[in-house]
């Protein structure tokens, strides 16, 4: 049973989704074979670093394993690999996975709960793609690592800052994907200990963050001293009432994953909610701005990255949804927003140090990374083509 009732919206341009054809195999191999052009492009421009989380000016800096994103250049690296077999992506992998190694064993910029963006994209794609050592073992410390912001009272993974302070006393829904990471653990370890973390906070994240309406707060507060709910409120997105795009997205993707671990069904309310709100307010070229507020005419930016992730998760849902009435809705709408990304938002123009799909915004209140790429946005749009046209083992 769902710990709590929420609305499910109608879809509101069903007729037109199913009308619109599925991606055939030439359209993905086109956009695949740009996607791999651009990487190889970047491979002697990052060479053994690594690009910051977003493009300056259309241009990735070169930055140290340090940030939060760097998993995602190097599952770019592992999907360019099993495309084309060709050894140069495997070799750069794998000198990621030592820097992933080192960077967990001294614990260089881990004290936050994004071990997952880092570690099950760096190491566990590693290890399932070549059986490393090395890997196994760095993915599993990253695991060691996230238990760590295990707050017991409330049951949740703190996001951000220091575990004793009741102002960071939250917990975000983006950590839906970092979760996956600790699943993964408890399969290799044979200790349930991490599983049953990952599905207790699942529950919290489904209780707490996931507004009646569908849609999703960002971060939701608990209460310090008792554990017990506060408020929600936001910090990527417009407003702590506003449903931040990618925030949704990270839902619509999470959900689909915690599912595939915990082989639990019920889940399944949560993600029709949270996808048909998000569908409901995509403009005329189906690719959200980066609030889910902002409508055309808004003169605000696209979000493109948010779109990618959606796709994924509608993608990583489908196969539990046999027979489930919207399936084929959510499969052409998948396809929809995917070749809007493909026409509109990929970079058709191969240069060294560039994004693969423009237009996303990292964070919109600080002013980084607005209608700019960024690599998340490259890796997500890259998986949801390949897993289109390969069997796909996913690294999640
Ligand atoms: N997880 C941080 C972000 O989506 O920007």
């Amino acid at each position: 049973m769902m710990a709590r009732s929420i609305h499910i919206e109608a879809i509101q341009q069903k007729d037109r989704y199913l009308h619109s054809e599925l991606l055939s195999k030439d359209e993905l191999e086109e956009a695949m074979n740009l996607c791999v052009k651009q990487v190889e492009a970047n491979l002697d421009y990052f060479k053994e670093k690594f690009p910051y989380s977003c493009t300056k000016q259309g241009q990735y800096p070169i930055i140290e394993n340090i940030e939060w994103t760097d998993g995602f250049w190097t599952g770019m690296l592992w999907l360019c690999y099993e495309y084309t077999k060709d050894e140069k992506y495997r070799d750069l992998a794998m000198k990621n996975v030592a820097s992933f190694s080192n960077r967990v064993k001294k614990r260089i910029e881990l004290d936050h709960h994004d071990l997952g963006f880092l570690y099950s994209l760096s190491c566990v794609s590693a290890y399932k793609i070549t059986g490393s050592e090395l890997a196994k073992e760095a993915a599993l410390l990253a695991a060691d690592k996230l238990m760590e912001r295990w707050q017991e009272k409330g049951e949740f993974l703190q996001a951000w800052g220091p575990k004793d302070s009741p102002e960071h006393y939250r917990f975000i829904i983006d950590c839906m994907m970092n979760i996956p990471l600790l699943y993964w653990a408890s399969d290799i370890s044979k200790n349930p200990r991490y599983a049953e973390v990952a599905s207790l906070h699942f529950k919290t994240s489904c209780q707490y963050v996931i507004r009646e309406d569908a849609s999703a707060f960002h971060t939701f507060y608990m209460d310090y001293e008792t554990g017990g709910p506060s408020h929600g409120a936001t910090r990527q997105g417009y407003s702590d009432s506003s449903a931040w795009a990618r925030g949704q997205a990270w839902g619509i993707y999470g959900i689909p994953l915690n599912v595939r671990y915990t082989h639990n069904m019920d889940h399944i309310p949560y993600f029709k909610g949270m996808l048909h709100y998000f569908l409901n307010r995509l403009p005329k070229d189906d690719v959200c701005y980066w609030d889910l507020i902002f409508t055309d005419g808004s003169n605000q930016s696209k979000d493109s990255s948010a779109a990618a992730i959606a796709v994924c998760g509608i993608l990583e849902m489908l196969p539990f949804l046999k027979n489930d009435p919207d399936a084929q809705v959510y499969e052409h709408a998948g396809a929809v927003i995917l070749r809007s990304l493909m026409q509109n938002y990929a970079n058709k123009e191969i240069k060294p140090g560039q994004a693969i799909l423009e237009h996303g915004v990292y964070s919109w209140h600080s002013g980084k990374g607005v209608d700019e790429g960024n690599i998340w946005g490259d890796y997500y749009y890259m998986e949801a083509i390949y897993r289109q046209l390969k069997q796909w083992n996913s690294y999640w």
